[in-house]
């Protein structure tokens, strides 16, 4: 049992380091190393985060059958395609990978991105669940980010790899990324031991503002993590701002952008009100209420209350009245 995880684990060593041989020193790499310099990332991130290529030709599968490889190493492995007659084949193919490695900076998965958009295929396909890689516990970049978290004492959640890597390329390396799929309580436990402090920076589009309201109730729900929330502007993720704006305006959005998830919420909660019209502001007004009732600082929720004040011309008492009616406190 522990033989077979050894085993495992050296067969994705060995098969990242194959792919960063093919992406780095061959002609059958070369398209993919441009399209990784286009957008920004030199030799040396390329090695940090060991990113390789998996070629349109078979490879893995010969090189481990020369080197005799046993056959349901292999198939559990999860780095093949088996058809019905048993036979393997290269899981990854004309893609680039980005190795994902457990806390100790093993590799125990591969994410490959496609080079071109394809309607047919996803953009980015993820190894299977094997004995070494379960999804639920895992998030990229946590072995490099640890030290960087604890220096800083916050860590950053992103989305994506390459939100992970723009952050890191401006200097910013706490970062990690829940990998698209929605946050786990595993991954809030794994954080939660490193730090007391989680920004959210997701895409800034609409499925990244759904996808941070629902890590907000999860982890208000599930976590003792303060939290926070940081937006790009005008529905870019990241790695899209980076590259639009340069590293001086990016990294001012992380130390002057934050919002605290009451702010984040009473803009996100616009997404589909019109606030011209009675019906939807007594919905959003409502909504506002329902979320500063489950604030415990007094000073916080009043700042809040201001704010509606000033917005909708409303009585402060009136705003206090029905607030009090949903803590049950007395204020
Ligand atoms: P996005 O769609 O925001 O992609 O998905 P991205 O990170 O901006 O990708 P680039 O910049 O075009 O390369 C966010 C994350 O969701 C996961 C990946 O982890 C991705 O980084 N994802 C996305 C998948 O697993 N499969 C997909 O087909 C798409
Ligand atoms: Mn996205
Ligand atoms: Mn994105
Ligand atoms: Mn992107
Ligand atoms: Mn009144």
């Amino acid at each position: 049992k522990d033989q077979e995880q050894a085993d495992l684990l050296k067969l994705y060593a060995d098969s990242a380091k194959l792919y960063q041989h093919v992406l780095m020193n061959t002609e059958a790499g070369e398209a993919a190393l441009s399209y990784l310099h286009e957008r920004g990332l030199d030799d040396d991130i390329i090695k940090t985060f060991g990113i390789g290529y998996a070629p349109p030709e078979r490879l893995l599968l010969d090189f481990f059958q020369e080197h005799q490889i046993d056959y349901q190493l292999l198939r559990q492995s999860g780095l093949f395609i088996e058809n019905q007659a048993a036979e393997l084949r290269d899981r990854f193919v004309d893609r680039v990978l980005f190795p994902i490695k457990d806390a100790s900076g093993r590799v125990i998965a591969f994410s490959g991105r496609l080079l071109k958009k394809s309607p047919d295929e996803p953009k980015y396909l993820n190894s299977p669940e094997t004995k070494l890689f379960n999804k639920r516990s895992v998030l990229f970049n946590f072995d490099l980010a640890r030290g960087a978290i604890r220096q800083h004492k916050s860590v950053i959640l992103f989305e994506g790899f390459m939100d992970v890597i723009a952050a890191y390329r401006a200097g910013i390396q706490n970062g990690v990324a829940s990998m698209g799929t929605s946050l786990t309580n595993e991954q809030i436990y794994m954080l939660e031991r490193v730090t007391d402090q989680l920004y959210i920076c997701y895409d800034s589009d609409m499925p990244g503002q759904k996808a941070t309201d629902r890590a907000l109730k999860l982890l208000g729900g599930n976590s003792r993590l303060k939290l926070g929330v940081i937006q790009m502007p005008d529905g870019m993720d990241p790695d899209e701002y980076l590259r639009a704006a340069g590293t001086e305006k990016f990294a001012d959005v992380f130390s002057a952008g934050q919002q605290t998830p009451t702010a984040f919420e009473m803009q996100y909660l616009r997404h589909d009100l019109n606030l011209q019209n009675t019906q939807d502001q007594l919905t959003y007004i409502a909504a506002i209420l329902k979320q500063l009732s489950q604030l415990n600082s007094n000073v916080e929720q009043d700042l809040y209350l201001n704010q509606l004040v000033q917005e909708f011309g409303l009585d402060k008492a009136d705003l206090r009245q029905q607030l009090r009616s949903l803590t049950g406190q007395k204020t």
